[in-house]
C-alpha cells in the first residue's frame, strides 16, 4: 500500500494509503511524489489535494522503516516536502484524524491547510529524543507564533485541530460533519488561479523582544528536561526561526536531528518505544488470537492491592465488585478507594462528573454468589497458599464459564494457584505493582496450562487499563522481583564492606534511579524481605544473604510505615535522614563478620547493583522465562524506577559492551562473595559473538 491518485473535474487528488496510520515509508513517498508529478504533467489539472486514507492524514515516519535504510532512500521526507513545495499548481492538505510528526511537516510544505475538527495536530519527536527533522522546527513558528510552536514543538503534546483554527496554521476549517474531501477538492477549485502561491517557508516570525523570550525559555526547558538534550535542542531551532534565514535554520535543524540521532538518550528512548509495542507479541499467541469480553469485573481482598487494582477498572470504565471476608475490612478498603479519588478531585486531576462515574463503577460484597457472573476475577489475598486455595477452590465452584480467574501474587507459583481450580487454562497471574493504580507495569504470568485465549486476553485488558503488559513465565519472583532480589543482595554486602544506605542511595540515584535501595525499602515496608528471607534461609540454606536487613527488622524499624527503617522520617516529609544507631549497628555488624569496612566508589556501586540486574536478566531471558530482553527493559523501566534514558538495564548493557560487564562480573566472582557473580551463559556467549541482548 502506497498512495492512490485520482482527478476530480481540474483537481488532482493524491491520498496517502499505508494502514494504520499513513506512515510515510518509502513506497508513500514514492506514490506522493509520482502524483504530484502527474499532476503538474497533466494540462486538465489545475490544483492538488493530498489528503489519507482511513483514519489518519498521516502518523509521520513509518515505524516500521526506523533504524533500517529504507527511512532515508530518495525521495525521503525532505525531497517530497520540497517537491509539494516547489509546486506549480497549488497544493492543498485535507487534514484529518491524525496529523502529527512528518505528516504535519508535509502538511506545513504545502500551499494551502484544510481540516477536520477533531484532528490531532503534534510534532512529537522530543519523546525520541529528537527534533522535527523535516522542517517542523522552521515551518510551524511561522504558522503558530513562536510561543505556540516553541510549546508544541518541546512537549510533542498533541492539539486538537479546532483549537489552532484562526491560525495561519488552517485556511479552512470545515464543520464537524462535512465530507472533507468534497469540501477539499471545492476550496482547491476557488484558490486554482491563485497566483503567486503562498509558501509557509516565506512568512517572516515576528515577535518583540524575542531574545527576552528565547532565553526565558531556555532556562526553564533546561530546567524540566533532565538527563535529555532533545527539549533544548529544539528550543535552539525554534530560535533560528527568528535569527536565520529559512533554508539556513533547515540546515541547523537537520544538524541538530543528526546529532541527537546519536545520542544515547535518544536510543534509549526509541528502544523503550518499539518495547513497549513488542512486549504485546507473544510468538505462539497470533495476533487473531480472539479475546474475551470484559464487561465486569471482580477483586478479592480489599487491602493495599485490591484497592488500587479495583481502581483500575473503574478508571476504565469497567464495573467491579471488590469481595472481603468482613464488613470492617470492606468498608476500609472501600473509604481508602474514595479518599483516593478525593484527593485526586481536590487536584483539579479528576472532574466531579468522572469522580462520581469511576466511586459509582465500585461496589463491595460480602458473598460469593454476587460476582459470579464478572467477566475476570483478580484475587489479591494474603501470600499465603493456604489461603490462595481456599479462595480458588470457591472460585471455581462460583464464577461463571469462560470467566478468567486471576492471581495477584508476587512470588507464588501460579500452576499450583491454577491445579486448586478444574479449569487451570483460565488461570493467569496479574501481578500489579504498588500503587496500583499509578504504576503502569503490570506482569501478566502465563502458567503452563494458562489458554492463549487468555493470555491473549490479559493483554488486551492490560491496554485498556492503560498499563504496559509483560510476559513472564513462572519462576519465583517473576522478572522484576527476582532481578531485584540480586541488586538487593549486592546492596546488602555494600554495606558490610564499607557503605552506608544513604552512599548507595546517592550513587544509584546520580545514575538516575527514581530512589535508592534503601529509600525503596524503606518506602515498600521491609518486613516484605525479611519475610521472603526467612523462607529462604529453610527451603535454600545455600543462597548468601547480609544479614544487616534483617538486623534493621529486629530493631522493630520497618520503614515508613513504622516511622523508621535504614533512615528516619518526619511527619509530612517524605526526606530520608540518616539514623545514627542503624549506621551503628551498620559497622558492628562488619567488625562481628571480620570485614575490614573500605572506600567503595560510586562506580563499583552502580556497577554491582545493576551488573547484578543485568546477570540475572540474562539468565531470565535464556530460560524462557521473558521473552525477550527488551520485555525486562520494560518491567524495569515502567515497574522500579530504572533511568529511561539509559533504556533498561539490559540495554544499557549492550550500551557499555557486554564484554566489559562480563569482565567486571567475572572480576566481582573472584571477590568477596562471588558465589552470587556465577556470569550468565547467554551473557558469556553474546560477549564472545560480539552482539548484545538487544541484536
Ligand atoms: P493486604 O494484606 O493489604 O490485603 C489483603 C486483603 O485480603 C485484606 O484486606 C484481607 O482482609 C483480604 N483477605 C484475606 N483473605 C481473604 C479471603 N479469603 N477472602 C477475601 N478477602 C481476603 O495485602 P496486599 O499487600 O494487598 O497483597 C495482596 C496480594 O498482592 C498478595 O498476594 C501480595 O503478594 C500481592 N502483591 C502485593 C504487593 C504490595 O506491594 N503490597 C505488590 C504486588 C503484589
Amino acid at each position: 500500500m502506497s498512495a492512490e491518485y485520482h482527478v476530480q473535474g481540474s483537481v488532482a487528488v493524491i491520498t496517502l494509503d499505508n494502514p494504520p496510520v499513513n506512515g510515510l515509508g518509502h513506497a508513500t513517498r514514492l506514490a506522493a511524489v509520482q502524483g504530484v508529478q502527474k499532476a503538474l504533467a497533466d494540462d486538465a489539472v489545475k490544483a492538488i489535494v493530498i489528503t489519507g486514507a482511513g483514519k489518519a492524514f498521516s502518523g509521520g515516519a513509518d515505524i516500521k522503516e526506523f533504524n533500517s535504510p529504507k527511512a532515508l532512500a530518495e525521495p525521503n521526507l525532505h525531497s517530497l516536502i520540497r517537491t509539494v513545495e516547489e509546486s506549480t499548481k497549488p497544493v492543498v492538505a485535507a487534514i484529518h484524524t491524525v496529523c502529527m510528526g512528518g505528516g504535519l511537516e508535509l502538511a506545513l510544505g504545502c500551499n494551502y491547510r484544510v481540516a477536520m475538527p477533531g484532528a490531532q495536530i503534534a510534532l512529537p519527536e522530543v519523546k525520541l529524543g529528537l527534533v522535527p527533522g523535516a522542517g517542523g522546527t522552521q515551518r510551524l513558528p511561522r504558522v503558530l507564533g513562536l510561543e505556540m510552536a516553541l510549546n508544541m514543538i518541546v512537549s510533542g503534546t498533541p492539539v486538537a485541530s479546532e483549537k489552532l483554527k484562526g491560525t495561519a496554521l488552517f485556511d479552512e476549517m470545515f464543520a464537524p460533519d462535512a465530507d472533507l474531501l468534497a469540501s477539499a477538492v471545492a476550496f482547491a477549485g476557488k484558490v486554482a488561479d491563485a497566483r503567486p502561491l503562498p509558501r509557509v517557508r516565506d512568512i517572516k516570525v515576528d515577535y518583540p523582544n524575542h531574545e527576552a523570550f528565547l532565553q526565558f525559555s531556555r532556562n526553564t526547558v533546561k530546567a524540566m528536561s533532565g538527563p535529555f538534550p532533545a527539549p533544548l535542542e529544539c528550543v535552539e531551532c525554534v530560535a533560528a526561526t527568528v535569527t536565520m534565514k529559512f533554508e539556513d535554520g533547515l540546515k541547523f535543524e537537520r544538524e541538530r536531528f543528526i546529532a541527537l540521532i546519536q545520542t544515547p538518550e535518544s536510543k534509549s528512548l526509541r528502544h523503550a518505544f518499539f518495547s513497549e509495542r513488542q512486549a504485546s507479541k507473544v510468538p505462539d499467541v497470533p495476533a487473531d488470537t480472539p479475546v474475551r469480553a470484559i464487561r465486569k469485573a471482580a477483586v478479592i481482598g480489599a487491602g493495599t492491592m485490591g484497592g488500587g487494582i479495583a481502581m483500575n477498572f473503574a478508571n476504565a470504565g469497567i464495573p467491579v465488585t471488590i469481595l472481603e471476608m468482613k464488613q470492617e475490612a470492606l468498608d476500609k478498603g472501600l473509604a481508602t478507594i474514595r479518599k483516593n479519588y478525593e484527593n485526586t478531585l481536590k487536584k483539579g486531576k479528576l472532574t466531579q462528573e468522572k469522580f462520581d462515574q469511576r466511586v459509582g463503577l465500585i461496589t463491595g460484597s460480602l458473598s460469593y454468589e454476587e460476582i459470579g457472573d464478572a467477566d475476570i476475577v483478580v484475587e489479591a489475598v494474603f501470600e499465603e497458599m493456604g489461603v490462595k486455595e481456599t479462595v480458588f477452590r470457591k472460585l471455581d465452584e462460583v464464577m461463571k464459564p469462560g470467566a478468567i480467574l486471576a492471581s495477584n501474587t508476587s512470588t507464588l507459583d501460579v500452576d499450583q494457584i491454577a491445579s486448586f481450580t478444574k479449569r487451570p487454562q483460565d488461570v493467569v497471574g496479574t501481578h500489579f505493582f504498588s500503587p496500583a493504580n499509578v504504576m503502569k507495569l503490570l506482569e501478566i504470568v502465563r502458567g503452563a496450562k494458562t489458554g492463549k485465549e487468555v493470555l491473549a486476553t490479559t493483554l488486551a485488558l492490560s491496554k485498556k487499563l492503560k498499563k504496559t503488559g509483560v510476559v513472564s513465565g513462572v519462576c519465583d519472583g517473576f522478572i522484576g522481583n527476582r532481578m531485584i532480589e540480586q541488586y538487593s543482595r549486592q546492596a546488602g554486602f555494600l554495606l558490610e564492606e564499607g557503605c552506608l544506605p544513604e552512599q548507595v542511595d546517592k550513587a544509584v540515584e546520580k545514575f538516575g534511579f527514581a530512589m535508592g535501595p534503601f529509600r525503596m525499602g524503606d518506602l515498600a515496608g521491609n518486613d516484605i524481605g525479611w519475610y521472603i528471607r526467612k523462607r529462604r534461609y529453610v527451603e535454600s540454606p545455600e543462597i548468601t544473604y547480609s544479614k544487616t536487613a534483617d538486623l534493621l527488622c529486629e530493631m522493630g524499624r520497618f520503614g515508613q510505615k513504622t516511622g523508621g527503617g535504614w533512615y528516619d522520617y518526619k511527619a509530612g516529609d517524605r526526606k530520608a535522614y540518616p539514623n545514627e544507631d542503624v549506621n551503628a549497628m551498620i559497622v558492628k555488624h562488619s567488625a562481628d563478620l571480620g570485614v575490614e569496612r573500605r572506600k567503595i566508589s560510586d562506580q563499583e556501586i552502580v556497577e554491582r547493583l545493576v551488573y547484578a540486574l543485568v546477570n540475572e536478566g540474562a539468565k531470565i531471558v535464556e530460560e524462557g522465562i521473558a521473552l525477550r530482553a527488551s520485555d525486562i527493559d520494560m518491567v524495569y523501566l515502567t515497574g522500579y524506577g530504572f533511568p529511561l534514558h539509559r533504556g533498561g538495564p539490559m540495554f544499557y548493557a549492550d550500551t557499555v559492551g557486554l564484554p566489559n560487564v562480563l569482565g567486571t562480573i567475572e572480576r566481582l566472582a573472584r571477590g568477596r562473595h562471588g558465589d552470587a557473580w556465577k556470569p550468565a551463559p547467554l551473557l558469556v556467549k553474546l560477549a564472545a559473538e560480539g552482539k548484545g541482548f538487544n541484536g
